[in-house]
């Protein structure tokens, strides 16, 4: 896996290079929107299981499929039912993944065994431009190693999968910061599977129906184990195969504090105080409630940044779990590995 990771910009003659390199079956990490995403060819089995080696990604959590136009949904699905065109036109290209019946041509290797697939278009117009020039929609994981912060910026890829994949597309920063909405569209009533910027409510109001949410969001697990979460009814089987995963950790112990926001502030003051008198080094994240797409757009950067100045504990305020705010309350959970404080 000792490979050359070249960097590129976003000229058409690079975009050109990159194509080359996707129509090779090699990978190329390319940016979006919400995090950068690691590409591979989706029609081509044999480089999308190099993106689960990439990035030491366990193989049976399913990938998305990114496309440029609408008629690249044809390859992907035979149905493309009202309630998904109306979805396409209030949120394509945007931060929103439907989950829908697979072709049989669509390999296995990127729907994790399953007979449906994910796919979404990108709001990013080199990306977009990637994917048309590559002349194959791109199987597009989050561009980090399994378990690790999700990347917002190329430097980010570049950290944690150099020597590993062909090639990295330097585009912008991302401007929505954590993954998209992924909703399910093949029973009658559409379920989220993973909350994202695009809210359950936005997407009932194009669709005029009510939107459900997988148990599995609202639901916190009883144990942690070696990586892997034990649900605490354990004949649960989450939709989403992703989410029984421990995800978006960082190196640091992290904790979430809850409650009245002065208890909250007083509580984190005198545990850090406590803390750095054992030698301990502490950074706060603290977030307001007024601006959850803010704290989006942060989150796994900062994580990032602690991790690289070696910080012991991280003390992170939660924000309401509702809207934009329980979609980055669904990442901070994971990377905290559930350790909340509760203060009363
Ligand atoms: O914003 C994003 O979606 C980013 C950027 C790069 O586009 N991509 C991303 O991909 O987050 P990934 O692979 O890290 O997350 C895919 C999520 C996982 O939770 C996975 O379990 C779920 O989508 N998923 C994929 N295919 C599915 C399917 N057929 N059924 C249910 N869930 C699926
Ligand atoms: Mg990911």
């Amino acid at each position: 896996m000792n490979r050359d990771t070249r960097i590129f910009g976003t000229t058409e003659e690079e975009i050109q290079q990159a194509a080359q390199l996707i129509r090779d079956g090699g990978l190329v990490a390319f940016p979006t929107e919400t995090v950068y995403g690691l590409g591979a060819d989706a029609m081509n089995a044999e480089a999308v299981s190099k993106v689960y080696e990439a990035k030491g990604r366990p193989s049976d959590n399913p990938m998305i499929v990114h496309i440029a136009e609408r008629n690249q949904m044809n390859m992907l699905t035979n149905e493309i039912t009202e309630d998904m065109k109306l979805l396409m036109d209030a949120f394509w290209p945007g931060p929103l993944t439907m989950v829908v019946q697979a072709k049989e041509q669509v390999p296995r290797v990127v729907t994790g065994g399953l007979d449906t697939v994910a796919v979404r278009m990108p709001d990013s117009k080199p990306t977009l431009e990637l994917i048309r020039v590559s002349g194959c929609p791109l199987v597009g994981p989050s561009a980090n190693l399994s378990g690790h912060p999700s990347p917002t910026s190329h430097l980010h890829v570049d950290d944690d999968l150099h020597g590993r994949i062909d090639a990295i597309i330097q585009g912008d920063n991302c401007r929505v910061g954590i993954e998209s909405t992924v909703v399910d569209m093949t029973e009658e009533i559409p379920i989220v599977l993973r909350p994202g910027i695009i809210t359950n409510d936005q997407i009932a109001d194009v669709l005029n129906k009510p939107v459900e949410f997988d148990p599995a969001i609202l639901r916190k697990p009883e144990i942690i184990d070696s990586g892997s979460l034990l649900e605490t009814n354990s004949d649960y089987v989450p939709k989403s195969p992703g989410m029984k995963y421990k995800h978006y950790a960082p190196k640091a112990e992290m904790i979430i504090f809850m409650g009245d926001a002065d208890k909250v502030r007083l509580a984190m003051a005198e545990e850090k105080m406590e803390r750095m008198s054992y030698g301990q080094r502490v950074e706060v994240l603290v977030y307001d409630n007024e601006d959850p797409s803010k704290a989006a757009r942060e989150f796994f950067a900062q994580l990032r940044e602690f991790d690289k100045t070696g910080v012991d504990v991280i003390f992170a305020t939660a924000l309401d779990e509702k809207g934009v705010g329980l979609a980055v309350m669904n990442r901070m959970f994971k990377s905290a590995g559930y350790n909340i404080r509760e203060i009363k």
